[in-house]
């Protein structure tokens, strides 16, 4: 049954797909603009490691496992002189965490949901940081024009990862870094790699990050329940709980039974044509 749940999600008719997962996010920001509501990945949580969390600003601790994600995606790597891109920046929480605390050149976040763009427009307001909206498989720029493409939780909603992954080549400079993390259910997951595979990038790190993903919902579902009964009509609540992947829904089980997995990969562009 859960399998079957996410199999559907996962494998919707291509323009049907698009336009769903447009008029969900359109709507959810239309109706809940709650401007401390600036994430909407499961997040990362360092299962079973003694690594010492980062350090955060203290308005950014209720974030820290979203934030720990897009932090754990970028590793090491240094940000600062490089113009990056993000695609699917929903309310922009990991691109403004990039512009302030990684500190690159510029911070372009896209995203399709031209709502979620005003939200973010409005809401962080930064000099090095801009919001377009923009399709993740016809991108709103030139060729060569950034260093580093990031794409968090949402090439899961895209009708065409080929032609995604084709954009993301187009629009990086040679040497640049594509930035990747996102859930797929499990017998999809060797047809995404094969995906990335076939984009023409190259391999620089892959890895499974299911347990950790798993571990930060469940250290978060307790916070996230309470600000959905404080917040939202009930009416509502049944839908968001299940979206946050709260302990016990579907999504939480999805991973939990191993039915869908988290894939967290950096891809590289050659120097030259290849
Ligand atoms: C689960 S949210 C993740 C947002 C953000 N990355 C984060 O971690 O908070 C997925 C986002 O992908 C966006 N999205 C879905 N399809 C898209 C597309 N074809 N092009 C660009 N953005 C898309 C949605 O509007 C939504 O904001």
């Amino acid at each position: 049954m859960l399998q079957t749940a996410a199999a559907f999600v996962f494998r919707l008719a291509p323009s049907l797909k698009r336009n769903l997962w447009r008029s969900w996010y359109q709507d959810l920001a239309r109706r809940f603009d709650f401007g401390d509501w600036v994430f909407m990945n499961y997040g990362f949580a360092a299962a079973g490691s003694a690594a010492r969390p980062r350090h955060l600003d203290p308005e950014d601790e209720q974030d820290r496992y979203c934030i720990q994600l897009y932090d754990h995606v970028l590793g090491d790597t240094d940000l600062r002189e490089l113009d990056v891109l993000e695609v699917g920046c929903g309310r922009g929480g990991g691109a403004s965490f990039i512009s302030r605390y990684r500190r690159p050149r510029s911070m372009t976040g896209v995203d399709l949901s031209s709502a979620n763009i005003a939200f973010c427009r409005r809401r962080h307001t930064l000099a090095e940081l801009r919001f377009m909206p923009g399709d993740a498989e016809s991108l709103p720029f030139a060729d060569n024009a950034f260093d580093a493409v990031v794409n968090v939780e949402s090439s899961h909603c895209y009708p065409s990862m080929a032609r995604f992954l084709a954009e993301v080549r187009r629009v990086l400079r040679p040497h640049g870094y594509f930035f990747f993390a996102d859930l797929r259910g499990t017998g999809d997951v060797a047809t995404l790699r094969q995906e990335l595979e076939a984009s023409g990038l190259t391999w620089q790190r892959e890895e499974s990050i299911t347990w950790n993903v798993l571990e930060a919902l469940r250290l978060d579902s307790q916070r996230k329940r309470a600000l959905i009964r404080e917040r939202l009509p009930w009416l509502w609540r049944g839908v968001l709980r299940a979206f946050a992947g709260i302990q016990g829904t579907s999504i939480y089980e999805s991973f939990r039974l191993r039915h869908a997995e988290y894939l967290c990969c950096v891809l590289r562009k050659a120097s030259a044509p290849v």
